[in-house]
């Protein structure tokens, strides 16, 4: 087996970060070598307890787990989305509190480090608004040099975004940090609302997860009976987006896009109709997307295969043969 990558995590966990974790712990080509909050879904000390707990719960305690950005560089944390993933961002469901406490260092000052530590071989995976990120660009301006890969899960290409017509969440939460990271030197794997919306979790693949004796696929088919009910009002029946998962899954090249042209994108942070909004160069469509001098961003609009049954084998396979751990999973207070 080749050596797995080393993994710096940036979330805002958040039910389909709470699934990318899984993910990643799960993951032969991934080695999450520490994990950095920041508000989106839930504040970032919310979304740090969150990731602590599952952690926790998946055995893998000794991943550190830093506190990052509460408020966005320009602006105020506007207070996550409980209608998406519930008040304490898991769906209302609780897990044993963690023993494990935070890092001694912000997740800017982490990813710096991890990055020194595995200078051209870190892969930054970032699935919530990009503040820490740009922090630690700031903190450390070659960063860019140190580290292998980027990918983000956010924006919107071709597709309408989420928040407003335009712009995808983890944009619109922080557009100042993440024009900052698409303009640094370095190439960016965007993972937009293109594909993420169209990569769907099914109430059949979230029962398999239910029927699983391991705490951490039964923890997560709970939280996404929360991620249905909202994604009902969308596609008409229980089923989910798979967001922050399937940027990880890219992230270790565990799936294969399609088609995913390099072109140039930027972000606006205007005042108007348009805040948030990735302006991905896309007129390459009409000429079968021909390379751009100069473009470093690498949009992935469709895949290869479809993602769901990986992502659930593999949650499946890997958390099924891990040790159960004491902590108690209750959903609504009612140990499960
Ligand atoms: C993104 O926003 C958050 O709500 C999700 O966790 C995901 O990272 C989707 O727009
Ligand atoms: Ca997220």
């Amino acid at each position: 087996m080749t050596t797995p990558f080393p993994i710096y995590l940036d979330c805002d966990t958040g039910i389909d970060d709470a699934l990318a974790l899984a993910y990643l712990l799960a993951a032969p080509a991934a080695d999450v070598k520490g994990i950095g909050t920041v508000s989106g879904n839930v504040s970032a000390a919310v979304g740090a307890r969150n990731t602590l707990d599952l952690l926790e719960l998946a055995g893998s305690a000794h991943i550190p787990v830093a506190l990052g950005a509460h408020h966005p560089l320009a602006g105020s944390f506007g207070g996550g989305a409980p209608w998406v993933h519930g008040e304490n961002g898991i769906g209302e469901v609780y897990l044993a509190p963690a023993e494990a406490s935070l890092a001694g260092e912000s997740a800017a000052e982490i990813l710096v480090r991890l990055a020194r530590l595995y200078p051209g071989t870190l892969r930054v995976v970032a699935i919530g608004p990009l503040t820490n990120i740009a922090e630690a660009l700031r903190l450390e301006p070659a960063l860019p040099s140190l580290v292998d890969t980027v990918t983000v899960m956010g924006g919107a290409a071709l597709a309408p975004g989420n928040i407003t017509p335009v712009a995808e969440a983890n944009i619109h939460n922080d557009p100042e940090a993440a024009a900052l990271v698409l303009a640094a030197d370095w190439d960016v794997t965007l993972v937009p609302l293109d594909v993420t919306m169209a990569s769907v979790l099914e109430e059949d693949h979230r029962q398999a997860l239910l029927a699983s004796s391991a705490p951490v696929p039964r923890a997560l088919g709970e939280m996404l009976g929360y991620y249905f009910r909202f994604y009902e009002g969308i596609y008409g029946r229980p089923c989910s987006a798979m967001h922050d998962p399937l940027a990880a899954a890219l992230a270790v090249g565990a799936v294969t896009p399609a088609v995913a042209p390099v072109v140039r994108a930027a972000v606006d942070t205007s005042d108007g109709p348009g805040r948030g909004q990735t302006i991905c160069d896309m007129r390459g469509l009409y000429a079968g997307y021909p390379p751009v001098r100069g473009a470093r961003c690498r949009v992935v609009l469709t895949l290869e295969e479809d993602f769901a049954p990986h992502l659930v084998e593999t949650l499946l396979d890997h958390h099924a043969g891990a040790e159960s751990t004491t902590a108690v999973l209750a959903e609504a207070g009612t140990a499960v």
